[in-house]
Formats: C-alpha cells, sequence, structure tokens
C-alpha cells in the first residue's frame, strides 16, 4: 500500500497510525499527528480504492451505503499491511493509536469491529458505524475518542451515538466531543483529542 512512515524521536511514544477521508492521501493528517503527539512515529497509509480518482479504504454504493463484502476484504489487506510494515520499520505494533477522519474513522473503526485491540486507543474524527450486525471482539483494554458535529450534514447524531454504544458495550472506554463544525475537522477537536491522548499512556 502507499504509505508514508516517519521514525519519531520519543521510542516511548505509541506510533501513530493514519487514515485521511476521502480524496485524501498518506500526507494529510502529518500536520494534525505532529500536534497529537510530538515526537511520536507515524505511518499514513492512503486508501487503495479510487472513487472518480479519489482514494478511499472501501468502496460504497452511495454516500453512506458501503460495499460490505470490499470493506471486509479492505479491513483485513490494511491488517496485514500492518503486520508488514511493522516487521519492516520496527515499530511496536502493540501500541499503535489510529487517528482517523471520515472515511478513514469508518475503516479504522472496522480494524477495532474485527480485530479488537489492533489499536491501544483511537482517534475516530467524524466516524459512522461501519457495519452492522457482527460480534464484537473484547474492546475492554481500548480507549476511543469520538469528535462528532451535531450538525454533520452526513452524519446523524443517532448514527454516532450508536457507534459510541457498540464501542462502550463491547467494553471500550469511549470519551465524545460534540462540535458544530459540520463534518469538518476543527481545531477544538484536535486540542481536545491531543490533551485525551496525553491522559492515555
Ligand atoms: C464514507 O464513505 O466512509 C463516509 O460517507 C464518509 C465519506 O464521505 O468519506
Amino acid at each position: 500500500m502507499i504509505h508514508i512512515f516517519r521514525k519519531g524521536s520519543d521510542e516511548s511514544l505509541p506510533t501513530l497510525v493514519l487514515f485521511h477521508g476521502t480524496g485524501g492521501n498518506e500526507h494529510d493528517l502529518l500536520p494534525l499527528a505532529g500536534l497529537l503527539a510530538p515526537g511520536a512515529s507515524v505511518l499514513g497509509i492512503r486508501g487503495n480504492v479510487l472513487e472518480n480518482g479519489m482514494p478511499r479504504y472501501f468502496r460504497r454504493l452511495a454516500e453512506g451505503i458501503f460495499d460490505e463484502e470490499d470493506l471486509i476484504f479492505r479491513t483485513h489487506e490494511l491488517k496485514q499491511f500492518l503486520d508488514k510494515a511493522a516487521a519492516e520499520y520496527g515499530f511496536d505494533s502493540g501500541n499503535l493509536v489510529a487517528v482517523g477522519y471520515s472515511n478513514g474513522a469508518n475503516i479504522a473503526g472496522s480494524l477495532l469491529f474485527h480485530y479488537g485491540g489492533i489499536f491501544r486507543s483511537a482517534v475516530l474524527l467524524h466516524p459512522m458505524v461501519p457495519l452492522r450486525g457482527l460480534n464484537l471482539p473484547s474492546l475492554k483494554d481500548v480507549a476511543v475518542f469520538i469528535g462528532a458535529g451535531t450538525n454533520d450534514p452526513i452524519i446523524r447524531r443517532e448514527e454516532t451515538e450508536e457507534l459510541e454504544s457498540l464501542l462502550r458495550e463491547a467494553g471500550a472506554e469511549v470519551t465524545m466531543l460534540w462540535g458544530n463544525q459540520g463534518h469538518r475537522l476543527s481545531s477544538a477537536e484536535a486540542e481536545a483529542a491531543r490533551d485525551w491522548l496525553k491522559q492515555q499512556s
């Protein structure tokens, strides 16, 4: 997969795994990663699917209607890539933090839904419920920060709350931050996520 790995200056910090939004790339969230955990190693991954030339992590049939077969396939493909990247770059695959925005938050959510504690923590910015009807693995040792918008035009409040409940029922510790910036990333949520992440170690 197309990606960028930058080794951090502080090896005691977790490695941040970055998942961009639709139309983004592996570089997009590097500035956010620098704010969230200065000194941490980062792995930015470009989604392997193209929608009208725009990279994303899995196919969709329409806005908010996912191609579930492809979503599951891409989830496993990413897990294999993460294992390979850990071996190649020498980062600790037991100490990863996912940072995902929009489509990137959805694939990070799917990785948690399929592989439980693959991430120690996850910063999910404007996520949806990636899949329904799964028996989730235990997320007992996983902490999740969700940044959501009360006026997000593509994610209903109930869907965000459904995701929050699913994660909590699987044992995750979930912290919610509601803002009013629509589907956009806001500096308020980036700063809140940074403060939250500091408390996780
Ligand atoms: C998705 O397809 O994952 C969501 O609709 C978010 C997006 O627009 O990428």
